[in-house]
């Protein structure tokens, strides 16, 4: 079972129809509810990752159904402003779902996998949080912090032949781009080498690679173009 939170994104969307073709899934959204309603190897569930207790009866819901689980953290939160006037609010919110969120619901599934000495953790980082952009301190920091934390992960539970890896991100065709201008999107396409914005199939792909090789663990694979 292939668990994709932040089923309800930009990314998340799209990567769905590549997913279905390895696994069922369970998509988690939030505050956004899919159009299409759950299908065969799809089931879409309301996760809210800032909300401790809704982890735990998330876990408790699918338990019968989690076999060889696949978790993948789409989900993401970003805000932002200049360091100097940035908010405690936002600083706190971006912490909360894109580390803690992330940290509490790998925690609530790995019993599981121990159990059955199969689990794949896949982190979604970001180039922002290697390079840093003005303007995203929390995002920046949080998206770091995931290299770290993925890498306990996989040292902790490699003996259990549970992997924890991060694909680093670089800019892609959906999803948090869109809520940038235009001239600010001119400036990043420049940036890119190829002068093209990534595609969600690549993510898909690497994702594939991960679920099927027990050996790739504790790493961190850009997806960037180069950028
Ligand atoms: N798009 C890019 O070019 C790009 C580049 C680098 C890295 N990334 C990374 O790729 C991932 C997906 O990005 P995206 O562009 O698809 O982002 P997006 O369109 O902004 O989607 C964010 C997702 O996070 C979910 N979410 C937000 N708050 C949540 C909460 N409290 N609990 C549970 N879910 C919550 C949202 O659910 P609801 O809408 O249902 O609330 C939504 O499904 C993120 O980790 C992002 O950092 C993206």
């Amino acid at each position: 079972m292939i668990i994709l939170t932040g089923a309800s994104g930009g990314i998340g969307k799209e990567i769905l129809q590549y997913l279905t073709g390895i696994d069922q899934v369970i998509g988690t959204y939030n505050r956004t509810v899919p159009k299409n309603q759950s299908e065969d190897k799809l089931f879409y569930d309301k996760l809210n990752l800032k909300d401790l207790q809704d982890i735990k009866s998330f876990v408790k819901r699918w338990e019968d159904k989690l076999s060889r689980v696949t978790l993948i953290h789409f989900a993401a939160s970003s805000a932002d402003a200049l360091a100097a006037n940035y908010k405690d609010s936002d600083w706190d919110q971006v912490m909360e779902i894109n580390l803690k969120g992330n940290f509490a619901l790998t925690r609530a599934l790995l019993p599981i996998m121990i159990q059955e000495r199969f689990g794949r953790i896949i982190h979604i980082s970001s180039v922002v949080g290697i390079q840093s952009r003005p303007g995203t301190i929390a995002y920046s920091t949080s998206k770091t912090g995931l290299l770290g934390m993925s890498r306990v992960f996989a040292k902790e539970n490699a003996r259990f032949n549970i992997t924890s890896n991060v694909l680093v991100l670089g800019y892609f065709e959906v999803g948090l781009i869109e809520t940038l201008g235009d001239e600010v999107k001119k400036g990043i396409l420049n940036q890119i080498p190829s002068k093209s914005f990534g595609k969600v199939s690549n993510i898909a792909n690497a994702i594939k690679f991960l679920i099927e090789s027990p050996y790739v663990n504790g790493a961190a694979i850009n997806i960037d173009g180069a950028i």
